[in-house]
């Protein structure tokens, strides 16, 4: 990828992630060969990495979550899903889930993009409040800081790495 591609960030309805389900399988596929601890373990086959994002198609279809894609020169490079569906007592509340950038996209503010247009796309859904989790100390952790986000603590050992390494996770949030 050039430094020179326009970058654009557009939030996908259900027919263009339907569309778009390779590519944006091949980003999560990539992220977890990269080693992130974004859900899965490996081995982590792209057929799998497929279904992950086809299983989300009703949550898509009846506005219960949305996906912001980012494009690289029209290419599909990353993606960010706010979950808007939560308990009738916290409808002022959403869930950022499954941050993802390829590898081959990453150090050029895309994630930095995807997470200022998803803190839009939640205000204009009626969301004033946004929390999420990452490894601690990673990459994204660091994104989050940067971007504003309060730390609410650390929880040792909470999830895996895809090789089966225990992490550590930070819980976030964020007022809007
Ligand atoms: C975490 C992740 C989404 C970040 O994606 P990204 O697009 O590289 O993020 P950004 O480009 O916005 O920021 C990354 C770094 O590049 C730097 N950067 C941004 N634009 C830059 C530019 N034009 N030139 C040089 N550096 C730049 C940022 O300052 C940041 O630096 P830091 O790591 O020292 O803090 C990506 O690494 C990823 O997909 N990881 C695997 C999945 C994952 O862990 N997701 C998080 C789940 S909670």
């Amino acid at each position: 990828m050039s430094a020179t591609e326009q970058l654009e960030i557009r939030r996908l309805d259900p027919a263009e992630v339907h569309a778009q389900l390779d590519a944006l399988a091949s980003v999560l596929h990539d992220c977890v060969a990269g080693g992130a601890s974004v859900g899965y373990l490996t081995p982590f086959p792209y057929e799998q990495a497929r279904a992950v994002f086809a299983s989300f198609a009703v949550e898509f279809e009846q506005g219960r979550r949305l996906l912001l894609a980012a494009f690289a020169g029209g290419d599909l490079v990353g993606s960010v899903q706010v979950i808007l569906a939560l308990p009738p007592n916290q409808p002022h509340r959403g869930e950022i889930a499954k941050l993802l950038v390829h590898r081959s996209a990453r150090r050029r503010g895309i994630a930095q993009m995807l997470m200022e247009r998803a803190e839009t796309e939640a205000r204009a859904e009626g969301k004033t409040l946004l929390v999420l989790d990452a490894v601690t100390g990673d990459d994204a952790a660091r994104l989050y800081g940067r971007l504003g986000w309060t730390t609410v603590g650390v929880i040792p050992r909470y999830a895996l790495y895809p090789d089966g390494r225990p992490c550590d996770t930070t819980v976030f949030w964020k007022a809007l």
